[in-house]
């Protein structure tokens, strides 16, 4: 299957990604945690990158699109991806369409997780992310066992520069301005579907399994 999930700072694009890459076996290829690696090692990509993300900005299309088709040309998407967080902009859309016409694997649905502002809020302020692994904890929603410490390989668990409310502003604004008009695009196609991501996460993931199960089926 070919997957998009789509949705503001802190839906929980992350969290349900996990689940569905492991259910359905397609690779997870996050554009956020790929601009974070880029960031980490001080690569060219990460220095440009580094000052809108800190902004809370969207990186410019020219940077992220050549590397998205680099990362769906690898062999692991020979049976469909799942891209989280892109595409953000409707030139990022129109050049995906373009790219998965090339590997003739064609977006066959977009997620779209819905969430209120004031969930968003609180969610972004108790994130916490592991330094080594990128699991992700919420310090109410989804605590560690041990303060600080990642459960799955026991790294240290830090928060994102980017995760103040005064940022999740400014991406509520990119978001509102440059990616809403991708979740029209993606209707007007027919394959927008939306789902409630401010229930608990089981029942946000059952949601989608009805989403996929359903696609699956008819394919
Ligand atoms: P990115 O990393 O993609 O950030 P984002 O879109 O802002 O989304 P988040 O990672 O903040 O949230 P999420 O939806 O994954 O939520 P999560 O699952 O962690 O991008 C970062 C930056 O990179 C961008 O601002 C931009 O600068 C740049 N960038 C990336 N892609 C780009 C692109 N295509 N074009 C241009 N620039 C790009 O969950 C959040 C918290 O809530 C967690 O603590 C979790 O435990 C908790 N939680 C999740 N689900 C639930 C639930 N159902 N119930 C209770 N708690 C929950």
């Amino acid at each position: 299957m070919n997957i998009l999930i789509m949705g503001p700072a802190g839906a929980g694009k992350g969290t349900m990604s996990k689940e569905i890459s492991s259910k359905y076996n397609v690779p997870h290829i996050s554009t956020g945690d790929m601009f974070r690696e880029n960031v980490k090692n001080n690569t060219p990509l990460g220095l440009k990158a580094k000052e809108y993300m800190e902004a809370g900005l969207l990186v410019p299309d020219s940077l992220v699109n050549d590397m998205v088709e680099d990362r769906l040309q690898r062999e692991d998407c020979a049976n469909g991806y799942l891209l989280d967080g892109f595409p953000r902009s409707l030139g990022q859309a129109t050049d995906l369409t373009k790219m998965t016409s090339k590997i003739s694997r064609p977006v066959d649905v977009a997620l779209v997780l819905n969430v209120e502002l004031s969930v968003l809020e609180e969610r972004i302020t108790g994130r916490r992310i592991c330094k080594n692994c990128g699991a992700i904890f919420h310090t109410k929603n989804h605590p560690s066992s041990v303060e600080g410490v990642c459960d799955v390989c026991g790294g240290e668990l830090m928060q994102r520069k980017d995760d103040t409310l005064e940022q999740l502003k400014v991406r509520m604004d990119e978001y509102t301005n440059q990616t809403e008009p991708v979740i029209h695009y993606y209707e007007e196609q027919g394959i927008a579907n939306f789902v409630d991501a401010g229930q608990p996460a089981d029942k946000v993931f059952a949601d989608i399994q009805v989403i996929l199960d359903t696609l699956k089926k008819g394919k």
